[in-house]
């Protein structure tokens, strides 16, 4: 029987959750209690029930949030209106906008206008650039997660062949970057890519984040790999499985996230921990 080990994303997060509190009683003790808004235009559901998860995450964690809700016919301008004010609310620490946004507005504006400090997101162009140069202030969320992941389960990184399937600005390129910066050697791999097995066979940490249920089989895997599963899909039977046909894999993986329990938990741990830190940032620079 093949020695897997499975990685419990729900547990792990509890553990790091833990941690990150006794932080944000610190600056609470301080009279800094952290904050984050969360900004969603539109009533996409998938969209509404993370916002309602971040919210509850958040109240548990010791750290103030609010949400500030547009219809989906919302102007840009009203939008970058909040963005402003919030930057210069010192209640607040971390800013996001949930995304998607609605098809007629400008992402890399709207993002952009979040104060780099508040970017707890890391999605403004300038910590897109910060992280590709090694100089991140926040690492995204779901990768940021997956690191964690990865170092906790004391997987190692650096010389080893990192496969990434997925280019989204969200979840394979920042990915490909961290797993670049600690020494790995990537390759990112998408959805159209020739060939796939050829690239992800000889992957010791495979990641992947494309939205196929079950793409990847167990045939596909170099026996012992570190296999991480991003995606969330909804089967026609309601149930959800991940990109990775756990079954199979599980018995040539070295290392396996589940879906769901897997990476899901450890994306919102990351923006909470992303929260306490420029909250801690903004405590120094007060001084
Ligand atoms: N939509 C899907 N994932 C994310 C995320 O990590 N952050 C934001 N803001 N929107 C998302």
């Amino acid at each position: 029987m093949n020695n897997v080990q499975i990685i419990d994303g729900k547990k792990l997060a509890e553990l790091v959750r833990l941690e990150w509190k006794s932080r944000a009683e610190q600056l609470i003790k301080q009279g800094i209690k952290p904050g984050l808004a969360v900004i969603i235009v539109g009533e996409d559901p998938a969209s509404s029930i993370y916002v309602k998860n971040k919210v509850k995450a958040c109240s548990e964690a010791g750290i103030y949030s609010e949400v500030h809700r547009f219809q989906s016919d919302a102007s840009q301008a009203e939008v970058l209106q909040c963005i402003h004010s919030l930057n210069e609310n010192t209640n607040i620490h971390g800013i996001l906008v949930q995304l998607p946004l609605p098809m007629y507005f400008e992402n890399n504006r709207v993002i952009s206008a979040i104060a780099v400090e508040k970017d707890v997101d890391g999605f403004h162009l300038y910590n897109v650039g910060a992280l590709v140069t090694g100089n991140s202030l926040f690492s995204p969320c779901t990768p940021a997660g997956i690191m964690e992941m990865l170092h906790r389960n004391r997987i190692p990184i650096e010389g080893r062949h990192a496969v990434v399937i997925g280019r989204s600005n969200i979840v394979g390129k920042p990915m490909a970057f961290m797993l670049l910066e600690q020494g790995a050697t990537v390759t990112i791999c998408n959805s159209k890519t020739r060939n796939l097995p050829d690239f992800t066979r000889s992957a010791d940490i495979l990641v992947v984040a494309v939205g196929k249920p079950r793409m990847i089989n167990a045939a596909m895997v170099k026996p012992g790999a570190a296999v991480i599963d991003v995606g969330i899909n909804r089967l026609p039977d309601g149930k959800l499985c991940g990109d990775v046909d756990f079954e199979s894999v599980k018995e040539v993986a070295g290392y396996i996230t589940p879906v769901p329990n897997g990476v899901g938990p450890m994306t919102i741990t990351m923006l909470l921990g992303n929260t306490i830190l420029a909250a801690e940032r903004a405590n120094i620079t007060r001084k």
